[in-house]
């Protein structure tokens, strides 16, 4: 019997293809090249990123779980009729680990509207969860939450979830925009569970981002190949090296892929070549890492009640509880 439980949006699909064309011949045009971090996921990226957060070196993923572990029965305890939001769900294990410890009856009550830029994630995420948990309702959205976020649709109270530090991809001013959008959708009752990962030694922080195994060049590497499928340029990912390292006044860590030799490439898309220097850095990502102090002033300029700063044993993680 078919599940009439779960149903499907692509927001993506409105968005029209020659804006991600121009997103990326822009950044390549610009002083400091950059390709937007979205573009790392496609399935290839979206697999590659599953693997990082399997590795020793990369703490967050795990860090964040086991702080959701000890809050979950607590958080459950609250989800009767809600509709989740989960912004950027991934392969949805964090949602899974909250959920597992909700009642069937709170369950049959719960909207869970996975929101993730990866047609690849949402496909995944609603499988699990179908199998799963059986007695939810799902609307899975491939979107781009960073200017879709509108469009969501609302039928109950929400609490939204935004993970896995995500968040920290964004610019400063992206991320307070966005969380000021996210309040400007908060309804009364509304809640909000932001992940983010905190400032730490560099030595960790630049580790984490240079794994022995090479996955996270790997994934870095990838987001060219997207290019080239989106772009059509023509790079090749032999002729560019992983580079991460953390940017202490800027508070992040910074991936960049750093040409080997001199390069032109070509795109239909522009007229002429774009020239890469020896040496010359394309910026594909920032992770900011945050303080304490940087969650009480967002929670002050964007007005929200702190209701509980949840982390682990080091501090090395932390899941903000947001109410309106
Ligand atoms: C998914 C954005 C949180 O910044 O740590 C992992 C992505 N990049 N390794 C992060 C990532 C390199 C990750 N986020």
């Amino acid at each position: 019997m078919k599940n009439k439980k779960v149903i499907f949006s692509n927001f993506l699909q409105k968005i029209d293809n020659n804006d991600f064309v121009k997103e990326i011949i822009d950044g390549l045009s610009s002083k400091q090249k950059y390709i937007p971090s979205k573009f790392f996921y496609d399935k290839k990226g979206s697999g590659l990123f599953d693997e990082i957060t399997k590795l020793d070196e990369y703490y967050p993923t795990r860090t964040e779980k086991s702080i959701l572990k000890n809050i979950a029965p607590q958080i459950a305890g609250n989800l009767i009729n809600k509709d989740i939001v989960e912004l950027g769900n991934g392969d949805g294990s964090k949602m899974h680990i909250l959920l597992s410890a909700a009642r069937e009856d709170v369950l049959k009550s719960i909207l869970y509207l996975p929101v993730d830029y990866s047609q690849a994630y949402i496909k995944k995420t609603t499988g699990v969860f179908e199998n799963d948990f059986p007695e939810i309702k799902i609307h899975g959205i491939v979107a781009d939450f960073l200017s879709q976020i509108d469009m969501i649709p609302r039928r109950s109270t929400r609490l939204y979830c935004f993970f896995g530090s995500t968040l920290g991809n964004f610019t400063s001013e992206q991320a307070e925009k966005f969380i000021k959008n996210i309040r400007a959708c908060m309804q009364k009752g509304d809640e909000f569970l932001l992940g983010i990962d905190m400032v730490k030694d560099k030595s960790i922080l630049e580790r984490t981002y240079n794994d022995s195994q090479q996955v996270t060049s790997e994934f870095n590497k990838n987001i060219l190949r997207v290019a080239n499928k989106i772009a059509e340029t023509n790079f090749n990912i032999n002729d560019f090296e992983h580079l991460a390292y953390f940017n202490e006044a800027e508070s992040r860590i910074e991936m960049h892929l750093k040409a080997n030799k001199e390069l032109k490439i070509t795109s239909p898309h522009i007229s002429g070549n774009i020239i890469i220097n020896k040496g010359e850095t394309i910026h594909t990502e920032n992770s900011h890492k945050y303080s304490t102090g940087y969650i009480k002033n967002l929670a002050e300029s964007c007005n929200f009640k702190i209701l509980d700063v949840y982390t682990d044993e080091k501090k090395w993680f932390s899941v903000v509880h947001f109410a309106v």
